[in-house]
């Protein structure tokens, strides 16, 4: 038989000590997992996102796609709606521009002024664009339209994180 005997208030400490470790662990998990969770999830963020507009239909004509995605910020979902104006250029590839002038953040037509026609339109200060997206001089936008990166996948377009492009 071993030497070494356990008090009574050895094995109180021992049990208190466990006892209470498992309740602190009960208590504090749930609440670190709910502070971290939305951290560890993947928000999709930098994917492609698809529209319903085939390619094959892409024409010279710039044209409206609406895309709709699920945005997470922390614990917050959201459905986001964004619109891109999408066209062939003269060498056959896509372009799919933001409608978001980089003026002031109103939203750009196409052919939307009938003295300026082929060319996008921003009616809250005569903001213009060339049909590349590039800003006519003397108006009030500084730099160029963004200009969404794409993908083809099954024929139709996917659309992903628009990017600025510089004066
Ligand atoms: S917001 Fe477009 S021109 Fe000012």
């Amino acid at each position: 038989m071993s030497k070494h005997r356990v008090s009574r208030r050895q094995f109180l400490n021992y049990t208190l000590t466990g006892v209470g470790g498992f309740m602190a662990a009960g208590i504090l998990m749930p609440m670190l997992r709910f502070a971290v969770d939305p951290v560890l999830k993947a928000t999709g963020k930098g994917d492609y996102i698809p529209t319903n507009q085939k390619i094959a239909d892409i024409t010279s004509e710039p044209v409206r796609v609406n895309f709709s995605y699920t945005q997470v910020d922390a614990w917050y979902e959201s459905e986001i709606t964004e619109t891109a104006w999408v066209y062939k250029d003269d060498s056959g590839e896509i372009v799919a521009l933001s409608p978001i002038c980089t003026h002031l953040g109103c939203t750009v037509n196409w052919n939307g002024e009938p003295g300026h026609p082929d060319h996008f339109f921003c009616p809250c200060h005569y903001g213009l664009y060339t049909k590349d997206g590039v800003q006519v001089a003397n108006t009030p936008p500084t730099r160029p339209l963004d200009l969404y990166p794409y993908t083809d996948k099954d024929g139709f377009l996917h659309l992903g994180k628009a990017k600025r492009r510089e004066a």
